[in-house]
């Protein structure tokens, strides 16, 4: 009995925690359903979503950042904090506490775009401080450190529209994780870059979030880089019905 009860507190706390989570979209007479049966993420876990285009992985990574709304959950925690029990996020949906949400999504999400949702008017420097002026933290040399090591130093003054796509990744690499996230989301955030660009600025961010012991959910619609670095990745299906008017993606894992 002992022996159960310390294995069970060696393993790893649950960070996201889904069962029979469904999200419908509807456009131009078709049905898209992101079906999620069942999807645990444990603490530091690196896992990757890898898809062809409109199998549903922003669907689900905007689920996870709590920016859409399931149609149906079963079960959704949420346990940023590992000192505190986890946060029953369905029932926040439920009882429509979207600003909690919202809250819960800034103090403890970072979120990279596939296109880095950078603010043009912006210097890069307070593109990636923002985070961090938002929730009232000093800026501190946070910065600095972040964009030496994502070798965007020497930008810091700039308009992100002075540098090249696979900076811009950088920099918004950069402010996801100027906050100190326990997580940080991104949605295909090396789309947009040439494939040698875009392993080594993967390599990059998973190896800074290694060191912060972030845990982290990627989308992409290349497995073979994302491989390489030792991501844990989700199985998935996609179906559609005979008549073509409902597609459905399943996701586990
Ligand atoms: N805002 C939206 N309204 C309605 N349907 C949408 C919307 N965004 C995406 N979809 C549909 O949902 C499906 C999944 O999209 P998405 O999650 O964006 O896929 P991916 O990120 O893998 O390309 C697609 O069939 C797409 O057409
Ligand atoms: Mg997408």
């Amino acid at each position: 009995m002992q022996n159960v009860f310390q294995a069970r507190n060696k393993a790893k706390p649950i960070v996201f925690h889904l069962r029979d989570v469904v999200r419908d979209r509807a456009s131009e007479g078709i049905t898209f359903r992101l079906r999620v049966p069942s999807l645990q993420i444990a603490q530091g876990e690196k896992i990757a979503l890898i898809g062809e285009s409109g199998c549903g992985k922003s669907t689900l990574l905007d689920m996870l950042a709590f920016i859409s709304q399931p149609s149906e959950i079963a079960a959704f925690r949420f346990r940023p904090d590992l000192e505190d029990e986890a946060i029953d996020v369905a029932n926040l949906w439920r009882k429509r506490k979207q600003n909690q949400l919202g809250e819960l999504r800034k103090h403890n999400i970072g979120y990279v775009m596939q296109t880095g949702g950078l603010l043009s008017y912006l210097t890069v420097r307070e593109n990636m401080g923002l985070s961090r002026s938002v929730l009232g933290m000093p800026q501190e040399d946070t910065v600095e450190n972040l964009a030496r090591e994502l070798g965007i130093a020497r930008h810091l003054d700039k308009l992100p529209d002075k540098l090249s796509v696979g900076e811009r990744q950088r920099v918004a690499i950069g402010r996801a994780l100027a906050h100190e996230p326990p997580i940080v989301i991104a949605d295909e955030p090396t789309a947009s870059v040439d494939p040698f660009a875009a392993e080594k600025i993967m390599s990059l961010f998973i190896s800074l979030a290694e060191e912060r012991n972030i845990t982290v959910v990627v989308a992409s619609h290349a497995w073979r880089h994302i491989q390489r670095l030792g991501l844990r990745r989700l199985s998935h299906h996609t179906q559609r019905s005979k008549d073509g008017s409902t597609t459905e993606t399943i996701v586990n894992g």
